[in-house]
C-alpha cells in the first residue's frame, strides 16, 4: 500500500496544478495526426501536430508501412544487436547517411532516445556540455544522466554564449548542443556564429533537427541550408515531425557513429523499432529526396501567416519557420483562446508553463504543406474575431 504522506503530497500537488490551469490531461481527441481531427466527435483543422508535410496519413507510407508488417512481422522481438536487425534497417541507414551527405547514420526508437545516447555516449565528467537555455527536454535528460556539467546560455544569446565559452576554455572536453528550430518559438538557431565559436573553442558541435528534417534545406536541415552542416559533428534528427512516422537518426563520421553504437545505452537495452515504422520510414524520405517543394511551400505560407498575425497585432515572438507561437500571456487567456479557435472549427494547442516561461503562455500553431488557400482564409478570419475579442 502506498503510504498515507505520499497520497497527501500527490494530491496537493495536483490540487495545485489544477489551480494554476496546468493541470496536464489528454484531450478527448481521434486521428489527431490527419489534416482535420476530430476533438469530442467534432472534425477540426488540425493546427496542432507535427506532421509538417502531411506524410503521416500517405498512402505510399501506409502501403510501405503494410508491406513490411507482411514481410517482417508486428514486432522487431529484440535489440538490434541482437536478432532485432532487418535488412530495410540497413537500407533506410544508408539512404539517410546519403541523403544527409554523412558517412554514417544509426536509428533510435525515438528522437528523444537519440538525444540520451549522444549525450550519454560523447559527455561525461570531465566534459563540459553548453547548451541552450530553450533546447528539448531530452537534451537536458542526455546531459543529466551523462553526468556531464551542463553549461546553460541565454536563449540565441551569442555574447552569453561566448562569455560562457570563455569561462570554460580549459576543461578538459567542450560540446555544444543546440536545437536548429526551438519547438515552442518557432525561431531558428545561429548556426554559423556556433560553428564559429565551436571552432575557435575546439569544441565538438550536435544539432538537433527535429522540426527542420524534411522542410529546410531541400529536407536535409538548417545546417545544410545554411551550408555549414560539414562542420557540424553530430546531426541528430527524428522521424517523427516532417517524416510523418516514428523513430530518432544520428549521423556523422564512421567513427563517431561507431562509436555511439557500443555506448549509446538507449540503442543498446532496447528493442529496436517494429519493421512497420521502418517501412513508413524509408516511404518518408524517399518521397522528400524525390521532391522537396513540400518544405519550400510550407516555410512560403508560414511567413505569410505570420505577416499577417502580426499586422493584426498579435505576437508572433521570433518565428521564423513554420511553428508559429502567438504569445498571450496568462494562462487563462491561453486556454480561452483555444477555446474560441475550437468554436471556428480550429485545434491550435495552448502551451502554458512550467513548458514556456512564466506569463508566455501562447497558442502554438504548427502549420502543415497540405492546407490550402481556404483553410488559411479560414486561419486569419478566426484570428481577426479573436482580436476583436481580447
Ligand atoms: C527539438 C526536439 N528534439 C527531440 C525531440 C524528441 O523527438 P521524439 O518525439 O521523436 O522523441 C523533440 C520532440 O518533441 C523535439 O522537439
Amino acid at each position: 500500500m502506498t503510504p498515507k504522506s505520499f497520497y497527501r503530497r500527490i494530491e496537493g500537488e495536483l490540487a495545485e496544478l489544477k489551480k494554476c490551469s496546468m493541470l496536464r490531461e489528454i484531450p478527448d481527441l481521434d486521428n489527431g495526426a490527419a489534416k482535420e481531427l476530430v476533438l469530442s466527435g467534432r472534425k477540426l483543422l488540425n493546427l496542432a501536430s507535427n506532421d509538417y508535410l502531411g506524410l503521416a496519413m500517405d498512402e505510399s507510407l501506409a502501403h510501405a508501412s503494410a508491406e513490411a508488417v507482411v514481410n517482417y512481422g508486428c514486432g522487431s522481438a529484440a535489440s538490434r544487436l541482437v536478432t532485432g536487425n532487418f535488412q530495410i534497417y540497413d537500407e533506410l541507414e544508408r539512404e539517410l547517411a546519403a541523403f544527409k551527405e554523412q558517412e554514417d547514420c544509426m536509428l533510435f526508437t525515438s528522437g528523444y532516445t537519440a538525444n540520451l545516447a549522444i549525450m550519454d555516449s560523447f559527455a561525461g565528467r570531465r566534459t563540459v556540455v553548453f547548451s541552450d537555455k530553450l533546447n528539448h527536454a531530452s537534451i537536458l535528460d542526455g546531459i543529466r544522466i551523462s553526468g556531464a556539467r551542463q553549461v546553460r546560455y541565454r536563449h540565441n544569446d551569442l555574447a552569453h554564449l561566448t562569455k560562457r565559452m570563455e569561462a570554460f576554455k580549459d576543461a578538459q572536453e567542450r560540446i555544444l548542443i543546440t536545437d536548429t528550430i526551438f519547438s515552442m518559438d518557432g525561431d531558428l538557431a545561429y548556426l554559423e556564429e556556433i560553428a564559429d565559436l565551436c571552432d575557435f573553442y575546439d569544441t565538438m558541435l550536435v544539432v538537433d533537427e527535429a522540426h527542420a528534417e524534411g522542410v529546410f534545406g531541400l529536407g536535409k536541415g538548417i545546417a545544410f541550408e545554411r551550408g555549414i552542416a560539414d562542420r557540424v559533428d553530430l546531426h541528430m534528427g527524428a522521424f517523427s515531425k516532417g517524416f510523418g512516422s516514428l523513430g530518432g537518426a544520428v549521423s556523422g563520421r564512421k567513427e563517431l557513429i561507431s562509436y555511439l553504437r557500443n555506448k549509446g545505452r538507449s540503442f543498446v537495452f532496447t528493442t529496436a523499432l517494429p519493421p512497420a515504422v521502418i517501412g513508413a520510414n524509408l516511404a518518408a524520405l524517399r518521397l522528400i529526396v524525390a521532391d522537396p517543394s513540400r518544405g519550400q511551400r510550407l516555410l512560403a505560407m508560414s511567413a505569410d501567416l505570420k505577416k499577417d498575425l502580426e499586422s493584426a497585432g498579435f505576437d508572433c515572438g521570433n518565428s521564423q519557420s513554420q511553428i508559429i507561437p502567438v504569445i498571450l500571456g496568462d494562462n487563462e487567456a491561453a486556454l480561452a483562446a483555444r477555446d474560441r479557435l475550437i468554436g471556428e472549427g480550429i485545434y491550435a494547442a495552448a502551451i502554458r508553463p512550467p513548458t514556456v516561461p512564466e506569463g508566455t503562455a501562447r497558442l502554438r500553431l504548427s502549420l502543415r504543406a497540405d492546407l490550402t488557400e481556404s483553410d488559411l482564409q479560414k486561419i486569419k478570419c478566426a484570428f481577426a474575431g479573436l482580436k476583436a475579442d481580447l
